[in-house]
Formats: structure tokens, sequence, C-alpha cells
């Protein structure tokens, strides 16, 4: 999960193309590179390390100047992070350079063949055999062919741009499972691995579909497929803007994206749900979907990280108010472990980025058997929306931040939606229980915002437990996933702690012989059918001198007792709380790893969005 980024037209190309990265740098970035076409032929620049080492490198020796170019941030998956791994990747004679996101499961095939042919190799990745490759065809045909050529070779996963100082007037770039927009701006045009890399430019974009093949000049995009026949495209305006990929002001983009959840939540909402008139809606093409779906149908979800949490607590809510049969998976166990799949089953796929490829498998063998496919997706365009029957977006914006904040709000608050629309569907819900969940659905962007404001107090809690190296957290029903997503936060933007979350009533079948004197376990206990379990685990944890850190509903007076340090919610239904309740977790996971010097908008091995296996 590499970003790569071209440019074509009239500005200069380091900076544009610098800038650009940075907008993608969530999606990799153990080290980074660019290269231009100049009067100096290709000019390679490459650094091992965040961007900001490559463009203090590049500060410091300026690159000659030019108006087309291509730029990478890398994640490693074939060769280690080094300078020579670093992309761009050029051909013998480095008359033409490749950027590349994905992987190249024949490469060393490939490799052999081309080495047989007198070609010298200079990295150990996969990447680098597509410039070889199309320097071998560029022998004998013109280089659009032998990119395209090149392309039928290649096994696995690619977005892939090139520019060759043969053909200085475009660039060329191709998608198969991994993905490439093209951005078009005024004289200018840009190849990007995602949207934000292109919003200082234009929001005019064409989403590209698997075996697309681009030749872009300044004036805009030609797709082909493999074979060089003519491709109709559609350009896009996107919803977001710049602003959205700024961090507006906040320290870090995790924290801007916590503070963006009313909104985000609001957005997800909107032109949905009519608390007026007491009804929730879908765009025609869900509504259709939804409404065609036989009694008796049952759901499996399949997501990642903490889409998967999301779907957890989807679980809980189809089952209990529309009762449904549900199942939920790893999309990485789903797509190996042959499971039961047939036309009597839907398919939920939870993706923030739409483009995770273990998700994208789980759909993919779904349709084979013939089950139908949902996708809750915030990236309009991306893979996963596009390969799904239907799709209910959410609303939340670019995601920048690698750690999953407003998305998870956004996707439970999309399966707050489905359930209430299908338990109303199938009259599984006595219509007031199910007005108080419309009103509360209705007033859940106001609570959010009120829970935000205990930010001050839930820092002061951080602090006072800064220094511990393991947590547990601990819920029930609605609150299991919470803990689970809880303890993914604090392990994901701060890596010098362990933390794991469990199911409350699990602890004594193992966990809670670990716990002794200023062990810190966090419990989710807001009002709910099983609050007087909760308190019982808390008195457990207590006996053996645990540290408890309590999350609780405002006004209970009665909890404050068993808590060593209490963080307030505001007073919901449960059915509400996980959405509520992970305002505090994000928060406390934030000023945690604040307060040890975490990079916590990206954090070390991990990325945004998983394009390969
Ligand atoms: C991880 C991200 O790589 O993928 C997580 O760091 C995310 O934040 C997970 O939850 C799943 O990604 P997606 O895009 O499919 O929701």
């Amino acid at each position: 999960m590499c970003g790569i980024v071209g440019y074509i037209g009239k500005a200069d190309v380091t900076n544009t193309i610098l800038e650009a990265l940075s907008r993608l740098e969530y999606r990799g970035y153990d080290s980074a590179g660019i290269a231009v076409l100049n009067g100096k032929g290709v000019e390679i620049r490459k650094r091992v390390g965040k961007l900001k080492i490559l463009a203090e490198a590049v500060r410091r020796q300026p690159m000659k100047s030019g108006h087309v170019g291509i730029g990478h941030t890398r994640w490693a998956t074939h060769g280690e992070p080094s300078e020579i791994n670093a992309h761009p990747h050029t051909d013998c004679s480095h008359a033409l350079a490749v950027v590349h996101n994905g992987i190249i499961e024949n490469y060393a095939e490939l490799k052999a063949q081309l080495v047989a042919n007198g070609h010298t190799f200079r990295s150990q990745t996969d990447t680098e055999v597509i410039a070889h490759l199309v320097e071998e065809l560029a022998k004998h045909t013109p280089l659009d062919r032998a990119f395209r050529q090149a392309l039928k070779q290649l096994k696995g996963s690619y977005a892939v741009c090139l520019l060759s100082k043969q053909d200085p007037h475009r660039i060329f770039g191709a998608r198969n499972g991994s993905p490439l927009i093209v951005g078009i701006g005024d004289g200018e045009a840009f190849f990007a691995s995602d949207v934000p890399a292109v919003l200082e430019h234009t929001r005019r974009v064409v989403y590209l579909n698997d075996f697309e093949v681009v030749e872009l000049s300044a004036s805009g995009p030609t797709l082909t497929s493999l074979d060089g026949k003519p491709i109709k495209h559609t350009v896009v305006t996107v919803r977001w803007d710049v602003a959205s990929a700024r961090k507006e002001g906040f320290p870090h983009f995790m924290l801007k994206e916590i503070h963006e959840q009313p909104t985000a939540i609001e957005q997800t909402l909107l032109n949905r749900l009519d608390d007026v008139k007491g009804a929730i809606t879908f765009d025609r093409r869900t509504k259709t979907f939804l409404d065609k779906l036989p009694a008796d149908e049952k759901f499996i979800i399949i997501s990642c990280g903490t889409a998967y949490h999301a779907g957890l607590v989807g679980e809980y809510m189809l089952e209990e108010f529309a009762r449904i049969p549900v199942t939920v998976d790893l999309a990485s166990e789903f797509r190996y472990r042959g499971p039961m799949l047939d036309r009597g089953i839907t398919v939920i796929a939870i993706t923030q980025s739409g483009e995770t490829a273990d998700t994208l498998a789980g759909i993919r063998l779904a349709k084979q058997h013939g089950s139908k496919v949902l996708a809750i997706c915030n990236v309009m365009g991306s893979s996963i929306s596009r390969e799904a029957d239907a799709v209910l977006y959410t609303h939340a914006g670019p995601e920048i931040a690698v750690a999953s904040t407003k998305a998870y709000t956004a996707q439970i608050t999309a399966l707050m939606l489905l359930t209430l629309y299908l338990a109303k569907r199938r009259k599984r819900l006595p219509a007031a229980q199910w007005r108080l969940l419309v009103d509360g659905l209705a007033k859940l962007p106001r609570t959010v915002q009120r829970a935000l404001e205990s930010e001050d107090a839930i820092k002061a809690v951080a602090a006072k437990y800064a220094s511990a190296r393991n947590f547990y957290y601990l819920g029930r029903r609605y609150n299991y996933p919470s803990a689970l997503e809880g303890a993914l936060k604090l392990k994901e933007i701060c890596p010098l702690i362990h933390a794991e979350g469990y199911a409350a009533g699990e602890m004594k079948h193992g966990p809670i012989s670990l716990i002794r004197k200023g062990w810190p376990i966090v419990f989710l206990a807001p009002q709910s059918p099983v609050y007087e379990k909760v308190i019982s685990n808390i008195e457990e944890v207590r006996a053996r001198k645990g540290e408890c850190i309590v999350i609780a509903s405002e006004g209970d007076e009665h909890i404050a007792r068993y808590a060593d340090s209490l963080i307030t919610i505001p007073k919901t239904d449960e059915f509400f709380s996980p959405i509520v309740a992970a305002i505090p977790l994000q928060l406390f996971a934030y000023y945690v790893a604040d307060a040890n010097g975490c990079d916590i908008d990206q954090p070390p091995n991990l990325a945004k969005s998983v394009t390969v296996e």
C-alpha cells in the first residue's frame, strides 16, 4: 500500500509531486522517491524514511526543473526499505522510470528471462521488472504498445505509472487490483493512488477500472484496454474539498478526525433519516436491493481492523432488532475458510477505503457463489464500492490518519440505519420502540458533540496512565466490540504499549491471572441490561488490586465508588453507546500516545489501506 503520483502540466513538477505525495503518505512512509523529465533526461532522487527527508534532500540539491514527473511513497513488500529499493525504478539506460503499488507475483520468472537477455537489475524489488520489461519490448514496438504488452505479462496486482524521455509529452498509467485515479486540472493532469493527492489542484477525477491503460497528456487522459481498444471515461466531481485533506490547525489528522465525528455522523444520516416523518430511506439502488431481500436472508459481515469491530456491533443490532441471522468474519479468514455461501446469503463488506485486499477478495468469493454483496464504504469509486451490488456510503470525508476514528462511528451509524430500516420493513419492532431509536439517532451528532466536551478530563486520565505498558479493555454486549476497538486504537498509535480487548465475562477464564497491583483496566460500563454484570467484573479486578478506568453514563452516582478513574459519557440507550463510548476510547489512546511522543498519524509498520495480501 504505497502512494503513487504522476504529473504533466505547466507547474514546477518537483514541488507539485512532493506536495501531492504528502497527501498520500498515510499509505506508506518507509522511503520515497521522485523522477523528473527535464533537460537532463530522467533525473531521480530517492531517500529512506519519511517524505520530509526526500523533500530536504531536494531542497539542498534542487532537481533541474521540468513539467513531467512521477513520485512514490513506499510501504515495503519486496526488498527492505533502502535507497536502492525505493521507487522510482529505471531500465538499464535510465531512459524510463516507473512507480508501482501492488505485488508482481511472477517477477522472479520475468527477471530471470530479462537477466538472460542482458538486463542488469539494481534492486530487490518486484517493481523493477516492469521498467526492464518495457525497455525490452520497446526495442521492437512503440512505447505505448510496449507498455501494454508488458502489463499483459504481469501476474498480481498493480497501479503503475511510467515516464520516458522517448515520449516527453505523455506519461502512462494502468491498474489491476490497486487503486489509481486520474485528476483533470486546467492544462495539467495527474495520476494518483487516491483523491486527496489532487484536491489542491482539481476535484475533477476519473476512477480507473482494472486493466484500463491511460496515456496522460496535459490536456487529459486517453483510455484504452490492454489490447489498445479505446475506452470511454467518466469524469466525476468529488464532494471533498482541499480543507478535508489538511490538518486545519490540529496537531494531528487523528485529533481533527475525532472532532469531525458529529459532522461525519450528520452527513451519513443526511437524506436518509427523516425524524419528523419518522422515516428511513436510501438511494434507489440500495433501497431496491434491500426491499428485494427474501425474509429468510442471512447476512455475513466481512471486514478488517476497525471495520471488523463495527461489524460486530452490527451483528448485535441486526440480530436483536431486525431478527436477521448474522455472522461476522475477518475477511482474511473468510476468504480461505471455505464459508457456506449461496443465493440466500448477503455478504456485507464494511470498509473505509474500499480497497482492502482481503475484503475485496471476500466479496469476489461471495459473488462467485451467487451471494449478494452490500458494501458499507467511505470512498466513492473505490474497487469494493464498484463491485458490490449496492453501497451504503458513509459520508465521513477523507480519513487520512492511519488509525480509523470517524469512519468507524460513521460505519456504525450506517449499520443503525440499516437495522432500523429492515426492522420496520419486517415489522420486528413495536412502533414506540422504533420511534425512540429514530429520535436517538437524530440526536446522535449532538450527543457525540457533548461527549467531545470531556476532552480535557480524558486527557488528564490519559496522563495518569501514560507510563503503563499493559492495558486490558473490558465490555459486554454492544460494548464488547468497543473494548476490542479501544485496545486496537491504543496499540495502533502507541506501539510501546500492549493492550487487549476482552469480553468482560471471559476474564475469569484466563486473562484475570495477569491482573496485579496497578494494572490498568478500561471498563465500558454505560447503562445497559448487563450493567450489574459489569459491576461484578469491576469488583473481581479491584479484588486483585487492578486499576479501574471506568467509562460510564453521566449522572451514574453508583459507579463512582468502583472507579480509580471515571470518564462519563452522555446517557443514551445502549443501542447508541458504542458510538458515544468510542469518543473517550479514541481520545484516551490519542493522549496516551501523545504523552509518549508517538508518531500518531503514521505509526510504524502500519498503513491506511492494505491493498496487498
Ligand atoms: C488498516 C487501517 O490498514 O485497515 C485500519 O490502518 C482499518 O484503520 C483497516 O480499519 C481496514 O481498512 P478498511 O479501509 O477496509 O476499513
